[in-house]
């Protein structure tokens, strides 16, 4: 429904520069007339930031300026003022030396955006991986009325006959390519069929896995994560998502009152049992600093370990989110987890409404995408936390996408110094390496990379592929694509840059992996482990000047969600003055 001025409870926000007769009032709102508005459209009603990560150079948001349109028009309707605008866009696919360098600061500039203009809620549009908790981050922080709306994902893939899921394929044909399976010539084929629509991958990557943890958390209508980019009805997502945040605004339903332990806890649950992305555990931490609640990585492995993996997407299961969209989508999952006592019914999301309620009406139309519990594809689909001497502060695996026989492995040690170390010697068939080693590679943490690069994934050495090996146990401080799968150990804290215990493993050491103990053990005295760190000195100089050497003194470690220290926190909607 839309309301008029009378009907407004309060005097919003946006009326400090609106609402008045004086020469400043005049001045901000003449200036918008430039744009062809109508003057009663400055007359009281909210104006709805509509917060675009739209780019060029973000491919999987590269058509977001026509979502806008769709959410424009629902905020009309509505009774509301928007106003599109663009944010920093961390666009995964090409952002050097990684997207997740500059998470920060997009959360950064949605935060200082919507604090500095006359806003009174906000559409978070969303797509490509970082750009989720970017935007979730800066918004929370503020803490006004928000709501996110996701790109959608692209339509399948498809290469002679069979599916071809973003990013997975391209690790799968890599490898192949390697141990002789596939041609360079097929290889540049394949890549005509990688990526067939607008949209973001179409794996339960981390961009889906994030569009799922919104959707889960409460902060995008029900329904939103999987409904493909090109579908009719991600339109009418984003028109509908136009109307409720005028809503929104008249509640003062805010992120605050949304994102609560509660919510959070949903999301986990959600994440284990869509086989989702490592890196949910990163942007969940991060998110819940910004509004205060106290999440921790024992959180996420206490909450996950009992939760199955019934999503059968790539890279852990068969299909893609077009399938998950036709099968029911994230609904259908969130139903399970409240039938299976796994869900936290009463919390509310942006409907206003109960999660519970927004999904009671969700059904499974395909049995083999959405899988029965007793056909699940891990009953233990949460994120494994391991700890030990190798990892004091914690370091993750994903068990869906591991391999069982290696959840349990004792290897000795091949260690990369970093990743160009690791690019230099894995080819090599002198390497002293087979497939019972682990490969342990350091300095690819949120100082070490810079921006904990999605590396943490090695390609296994071409003499092991050869032998029909597609599996080895990798431990590394590094992040691992979304898209990405193996017994690949993630996040090691605290990270070797900053002397970690990571950074003084040597080649042929021994390590213990066991993942149903949550241990992650380097076999070596404790004397020794000391001498060790007493001699350890960091691989490289910090940066110097800019970003890169704001980023490198005030990010936090993986273990906290990798935000900056002075980030943490809400700090609200107020400014201080006037711009006259
Ligand atoms: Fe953008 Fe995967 S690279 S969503």
């Amino acid at each position: 429904m839309s309301f008029t001025k009378a009907e407004w409870p309060r005097k919003l926000r946006s009326q400090e520069w609106y609402g008045g007769t004086s020469r400043d009032h005049i001045y901000h709102r003449s200036w918008m007339k430039n744009q062809g508005l109508p003057a009663d459209l400055f007359d009281g009603r909210p104006v709805i930031g509509i917060c675009n990560t739209w780019s060029e150079l973000t491919p999987c948001n590269a058509h977001l300026r026509d979502l806008a349109q769709r959410v424009k028009h629902g905020i009309y309707e509505a009774g509301g003022l928007p106003v599109e605008f663009p944010v920093f866009s961390t666009g995964e696919s090409s952002l050097r030396p990684s997207a997740m360098m500059f998470r920060n600061l997009a959360a950064m500039d949605v935060e200082e955006a919507l604090r500095a203009n006359p806003i009174d809620g906000v559409v978070l549009l969303v797509g490509c991986d970082k750009t989720t908790p970017a935007l979730l981050m800066g918004a929370a922080s503020v803490d006004i009325p928000a709501i996110a709306v996701s790109g959608g994902p692209m339509l399948n893939g498809w290469f002679r006959g069979n599916r071809v899921g973003s990013g997975t394929a391209l690790w799968q044909m890599s490898e192949d390519i390697k141990a002789g399976k596939m041609t360079g010539e097929d290889f540049l084929e394949a890549e005509q069929a990688m990526s067939r629509s607008p949209g973001s991958c179409n794996t339960m990557g981390t961009a889906s896995t994030m569009a799922s943890m919104a959707e889960a958390l409460g902060m995008a209508l029900s329904g939103n994560a999987a409904i493909p980019a090109v579908d009719s009805r991600r339109r009418v997502m984003a028109h509908l998502t136009g109307r409720r945040i005028v809503d929104m605004v008249k509640d003062d339903l805010k992120p605050s009152d949304i994102l609560t332990r509660q919510a959070f806890e949903n999301a986990i649950r959600t994440n284990g049992a869509i086989g989702g992305s490592t890196n949910a555990v990163i942007h969940l931490l991060a998110i819940a600093g910004r509004v205060g609640v106290d999440l921790t990585l024992d959180d996420w492995d206490r909450l996950g370990r009992d939760v199955p993996t019934i999503v059968n997407l790539m890279p852990s299961g068969k299909y893609l989110m077009e399938e998950f969209f036709y099968a029911g989508g994230l609904p259908v999952v969130i139903k399970r987890l409240g039938e299976a006592g796994l869900l936290n019914r009463d919390a509310i999301t942006v409907s206003g409404e109960t999660i519970w309620s927004e999904v009671a009406d969700a059904r499974n139309w395909n049995e083999d995408v959405i899988l029965p519990v007793e056909k699940a594809l891990t009953s233990q689909g949460g994120i494994a936390v391991l700890k030990g001497n190798l990892a004091p502060k914690g370091a993750v695996l994903k068990p869906s996408a591991a391999s069982p026989h290696l959840l349990t492995h004792r290897g000795r040690a091949v260690v990369f110094e970093d990743i160009d170390d690791y690019k230099a010697k894995i080819n090599d068939d002198a390497l002293d390496i087979d497939e019972t080693s682990i490969m342990v590679m350091k300095n690819c943490g949120p100082k070490g990379y810079p921006g904990m690069a999605e590396v943490g994934n090695m390609g296994l050495p071409p003499k092991v592929l050869k032998k029909g090996i597609t599996d080895m146990v990798r431990i590394s401080d590094a992040r691992m694509s979304g898209t990405a799968y193996g017994t690949v150990i993630l996040h090691t804290a605290p990270e070797a840059a900053v002397g970690g215990p990571l950074a003084i493993v040597e080649t042929g050491d021994t390590i213990e992996v066991d993942v149903p103990n949550r241990r992650l053990h380097l076999d070596i005295s404790d004397a020794e482990m000391a001498a060790r760190l007493a001699r350890w000195k960091p691989l490289a100089d910090p940066p110097r000047g800019g970003y890169a050497q704001l980023f490198h003194t005030h990010v936090e470690g993986a273990d906290t969600g990798a935000d900056f220290d002075f980030l943490k926190g809400a700090r609200g909607k107020a400014v201080g003055r006037d711009s006259h």
